[in-house]
């Protein structure tokens, strides 16, 4: 069975530099997954990686923030490990040769899908269960 779901657009993904939204795994378990822009040599890329730093269980998207993306990277804010946006492979530092978690998307006249029979989509935005988010004033994204 394949399925998709209208996530956002590859522009908005583009104006925001990143995100996040929230899925229910085969398992039940909830995992936040954020979307960064790849330009490879279409230039109409968006990745979805799961929410975690391989190292360490760190978020690199941040309510309020967002993911931090330098030069084609997403740089982890605990340890300053850099991985490709595209590829999501580490090669440095604490996180070195290992790949982020991907969750399948499809980018489709400008729009971005989820397609991964693997998670099912939950709501726009994270978790907001651990207490360590530090922007309250980010509510208001979950409205739709
Ligand atoms: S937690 Fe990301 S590099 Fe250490």
């Amino acid at each position: 069975m394949s399925s998709r779901y209208r996530l956002t657009s590859v522009d908005a993904v583009r104006e925001e530099g990143s995100w996040a939204f929230t899925v229910r795994d085969e398992h039940g378990t909830d995992e936040e997954v954020f979307l960064v822009p790849c330009d490879d040599e279409d230039g109409d890329a968006v990745e979805a990686w799961v929410n975690r730093c391989t190292h360490e269980a760190q978020r690199l998207y941040r309510d309020g923030i967002g993911a931090i993306v330098r030069n084609g990277e997403v740089v982890c804010p605990k340890h300053g490990s850099l991985f490709d946006a595209c590829s999501g492979y580490c090669d440095n530092g604490d996180a070195a040769d290992t790949t982020l978690v991907s969750v399948d998307v499809d980018v489709d006249d400008g729009q971005v899908y989820l397609t991964d029979d693997d998670v099912r989509f939950l709501y726009e935005g994270t978790k907001h269960d651990d207490g360590d988010d530090d922007d309250p004033s980010s509510t208001s994204h979950l409205q739709f």
